[in-house]
């Protein structure tokens, strides 16, 4: 995909960053050297997409290279390098898709056959009603539960064609399944449940008992 392809034709002619991300900008540059206000390039162009509905306008990567000394081609190379920024209008869901090899091997071109058979789009578009994007990426280092999507900021593990169908019909009536397992595993435990760590001790009672899967989960990663 050129660089072109990648901007959107029709730009804002202004933007500016609201009152409140002013602030955030000023903690954000504070955590560097002054001469090295560049390592903040991230993070601003971050806060700036996150204003504007989910994309970044020329504008602002004018702004982010006029706050941080920068030149503007360095902060678009940036911006161009990191899928997870729009620089183009997107949908209220932007699925990012993982493709890479983990996420192959486990299905991932069903979840990605979904997506198309459900939305009609593939790879950089969206969907007629406007709701969902859909891009392919590399990986989202969910590895462990493959295959995934990113969604917005959430990630959904463990998907197939079936489950991916109902996470796109929730989302599209408004009901936002929670993030994690669609199989409603914990963490990375291995599906049939834990295989180590099988007893926890009751410190009250000094007694030893079989945990829930759940429980087993939420013990294994230091939970309450
Ligand atoms: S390969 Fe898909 S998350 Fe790592």
């Amino acid at each position: 995909m050129s660089i072109n392809s990648r901007i959107a034709d029709e730009q804002p002619t202004s933007f500016a960053f609201s009152a409140e991300n002013k602030k955030v900008i000023k903690s954000i540059l504070a955590k560097y050297p002054k001469d090295r206000k560049a390592s903040a390039v991230i993070p601003l162009l971050d806060l700036a997409q996150r204003q504007h509905d989910n994309w970044i306008p020329m504008k602002a990567i004018e702004l982010v290279a006029e706050t941080l000394d920068m030149a503007e081609i360095r902060v678009l190379e940036v911006a161009t390098f990191y899928t997870m920024f729009n620089l183009r209008p997107v949908g209220k869901f932007f699925i990012q898709a993982c493709g890479t090899t983990p996420c192959w091997l486990r299905g991932s071109d069903d979840v990605m056959r979904c997506i198309h058979d459900k939305l009609g789009i593939k790879s950089g578009e969206t969907s007629a009603c406007g709701q969902f994007s859909m891009l392919e990426v590399e990986c989202l280092g969910a590895c462990v539960n493959a295959p995934m999507v990113q969604i917005n900021d959430d990630y959904y593990e463990d998907l197939d064609y079936e489950s991916t169908a109902t996470l796109i019909d929730r989302l599209a009536s408004g009901d936002i399944p929670p993030a994690g397992s669609v199989k409603g595993r914990q963490g990375s435990q291995p599906e049939p449940g834990p295989t180590s760590l099988g007893e926890i001790i009751d410190l009250k009672t000094a007694k030893t008992k079989k945990p829930s899967r759940k429980t087993a989960g939420k013990t294994r990663q230091g939970g309450a």
